[in-house]
């Protein structure tokens, strides 16, 4: 039986065969935030491609998008996030460290994340162990600020974007009114979101720079209910399908008092993640938005000239009330059967496509024995799998290296394939299935006699004798690509 993933392991295997390494390594590390090597840079690649395909590409009621990261700044006060985007932290008096309230664990208890209650009296700091040493619980804003603009006179502040989520909604009129899309529809996007957020840990699960893949799905209110269940059954059936572990996946519906302040119900996608004893923790977010974004968005649209005459300051305005006819605003969408106007419910699956590519790499994590030794591997599905197919010669010489390289060029016409006839075979097929590349092709003495090779299978080890002319239909078949 396998042992207890440890997450120590899968970070070291990380850094180890070139998945993931720290930012700025040489100078010491950028706290949380990381760089992705060859294998992680198609691992991760390989998780994005595959939620565009299910959410996009098979659907005829998505199209997606892709929004530059620097916006507006009304977009913040009208989302809500320029007032409200932030983390309730306290300091402990002893060592001066800020931790998350929420983060903070009781004396008796093990388990750190929603960990509830304002009364700080029997917490721990998490870095120097003092209990109940707090001061009073401030807010921390989540925002990354930065300047845009050369001249001081006309620079002004603007933030990184700390969701993708809002270029959806900014852009919501825009799609309408160049594509034939009707309600209801979505609009897909994969991008770089920012946080300076307080607590980080767990390697790629919670870093202040990452990437999301949010769909906003727009509807006619009265049908949310439905579409929300909906995407809650495809969401997780898309991990379950990629060769997640049903067992380590569950759903979590947020309490009353832990909603966003932009939602009517959420669940979360919860894994269970190596972190100490097990932990289950949130992978995605799937929230009914209601109208509230695009009506905030009507209102800011109002607001814009006080923006101006303010100084561009935010912190100085309001936003203006809604105009009494807001169901006919800019933002409302005109449905041409019923000749009503509406402004669309939106159904949002929001999944960290970093934390799901760490929940793939942990679920696909094995260790097994074979002939006295330990044998790592990650059993990727074959669409995850950063090479799909490595070839070798068996040596160097008899004019092997010759026909793997001619079966090798061929291959990489189709997939991600990698060529290697450096040491002893063995020790090769133990690079891959530290890789997860799921097959091995090897060119030896019998090929010259028959024209066969062997694949050798990732997670049974089996070894077959295929003709060399054959092996791009078989592994075609084999990796269904
Ligand atoms: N638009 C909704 C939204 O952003 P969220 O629950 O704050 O909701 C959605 O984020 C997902 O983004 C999370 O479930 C998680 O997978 C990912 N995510 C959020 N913050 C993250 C961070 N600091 N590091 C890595 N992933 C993060």
């Amino acid at each position: 039986m396998a042992k207890l993933t440890k997450l120590d392991d899968i970070v070291s295997l990380c850094k180890r065969r070139g998945f993931i390494f720290q930012s700025s390594e040489i100078y010491g590390g950028l706290a949380s935030c990381y760089d992705y090597g060859p294998l992680g840079v198609e691992l991760k690649n390989n998780v994005k491609k595959a939620w565009w395909k299910s959410v996009v590409q098979m659907r005829d009621d998505v199209v997606g998008l892709d929004c530059s990261i620097l916006m507006h700044p009304m977009v913040w006060k009208s989302s809500g996030h320029a007032d409200k985007f932030a983390d309730l932290i306290a300091e402990c008096k002893k060592c001066n460290t800020r931790t998350r309230v929420d983060h903070l664990k009781d004396k008796e208890d093990n388990n750190i994340e929603n960990a509830s209650g304002q009364d700080l009296t029997n917490k721990v700091c998490p870095s120097c162990g003092t209990i109940g040493q707090f001061t009073e619980p401030m807010p921390f804003k989540l925002m990354f600020e930065t300047q845009m603009g050369a001249n001081i006179d006309d620079s002004m502040t603007i933030h990184l974007r700390p969701e993708t989520a809002q270029g959806i909604f900014a852009n919501f009129r825009n799609v309408l009114d160049s594509t034939r899309v009707k309600v209801p529809f979505g609009i897909a996007q994969i991008g770089k979101s920012f946080r300076n957020e307080v607590t980080t840990k767990a390697f790629i699960f919670r870093t202040r720079e990452f990437e999301q893949a949010e769909l906003e799905f727009f509807c006619e209110p009265g049908t949310d209910d439905q579409w929300y269940e909906h995407w809650k059954e495809a969401r997780c059936k898309w991990y379950t399908d990629l060769g997640m572990k049903k067992e380590n996946l569950r759903f979590r519906d947020h309490d009353p008092d832990e909603l966003a302040h932009y939602a009517k119900g959420c669940v979360d996608v919860e894994y269970k993640f190596p972190f100490g004893s097990g932990d289950w923790q949130e992978l995605e977010g799937i929230a009914n938005r209601t109208d509230y974004d695009l009506r905030q968005h009507q209102r800011g649209m109002r607001t814009l000239n006080k923006w101006y005459e303010n100084d561009r300051d935010l912190s100085k305005i309001s936003l203006i009330d809604e105009s009494e006819d807001y169901n006919k605003g800019p933002l409302s969408y005109f449905d041409e059967q019923k000749k009503e106007r509406y402004i669309p419910y939106v159904i949002e699956p929001s999944a960290g496509m970093d934390r799901s590519t760490l929940a793939f790499l942990v679920d696909a994590y094995d260790e097994e024995e074979v002939r006295g030794e330990t044998r790592n591997l990650l059993r990727f599905h074959p669409a995850l799998a950063p090479t799909k197919v490595a070839i070798f010669p068996l040596v160097k010489k008899d004019g092997m290296p010759e026909i793997a390289r001619k079966i090798y060029d061929n291959l990489k016409k189709y997939f991600n394939c990698f060529y290697d006839q450096k040491g002893a075979v063995g020790r090769r097929y133990r690079r891959q299935d530290e890789a997860g590349t799921p097959f091995c092709v090897t060119v030896d003495g019998q090929t010259n006699e028959d024209n066969t090779v062997t694949v050798r299978n990732r997670d049974s080890m089996e070894q077959t004798r295929i003709n060399a002319d054959n092996v791009l239909s078989y592994m075609r078949e084999k990796l269904d690509m």
